[in-house]
């Protein structure tokens, strides 16, 4: 059977862009809710001109209280009765009180190649450490941040890269192509890791 997929995010939505454009055809999922705790997110504007769904809440009214966010979002989650979450550029920690019921069935995008540099600034954190490879991971979403089973990594080698931002965008361009691989995968029951290597190395 198909299997719904609701997209997380907080910010422009590229990942969420690959990912909603990749269920098309023959693959075993399709996008139900797009959901965000930014109201002017670019990718909801983006989700709402393709006539997908949308989910706006909007963390800053619930001043930290996170178990009442989560909250707020299970409750109109339900309505779409997803099957599946991705997170793709989420930016809001979730408790393990959102996140248990959701076990095996939550996944994330993280720009590094984990479980190096969990948490922010990891291209810069890359280069600084002197890295030679660098990327990204998705993973299986657990009670710990940026932890869980790997079910896939794209990785580059750094080389000349010398600036974060630089680097960012070579990750995100393999964030593109890794995500929608990972999620056809796991949509059809398949955890078997993709590993991608960039092909300007
Ligand atoms: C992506 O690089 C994603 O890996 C990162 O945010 C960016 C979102 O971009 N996620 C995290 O850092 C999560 N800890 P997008 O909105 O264009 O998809």
């Amino acid at each position: 059977m198909t299997k719904r997929v609701a997209i997380f995010l907080s910010g422009g939505g590229s990942n969420m862009r690959a990912l909603a454009q990749s269920m098309v055809g023959d693959h075993p999922a399709r996008p139900c809710v797009i959901v965000s705790n930014q109201p002017d997110a670019g990718g909801i504007a983006w989700a709402k001109e393709q006539g997908l769904s949308t989910l706006v809440v909007d963390h800053k009214p619930f001043k930290g209280d996170r178990a009442a966010f989560e909250a707020e979002i299970q409750t109109h989650l339900e309505a779409h009765a997803p099957d599946i979450i991705c997170l793709a550029g989420f930016m809001r920690v979730l408790t393990p009180a959102f996140v248990r019921p959701w076990a095996g069935r939550m996944l994330n995008i993280h720009p590094s190649l984990l479980p190096k540099y969990p948490g922010l600034h990891t291209h810069a954190r890359a280069l600084e450490a002197g890295d030679i490879q660098h990327g990204c991971t998705v993973h299986e979403v657990t009670e710990v941040l940026d932890d869980g089973p790997i079910l896939g990594q794209a990785k580059l080698q750094i080389g000349g890269t010398a600036t974060s931002d630089a680097l960012a965008a070579r990750v995100l361009k393999l964030e593109h192509q890794l995500y929608p691989q990972v999620l056809r995968r796991f949509a059809a029951g398949d955890r078997t890791p993709v590993m991608i290597q960039d092909t300007q190395d």
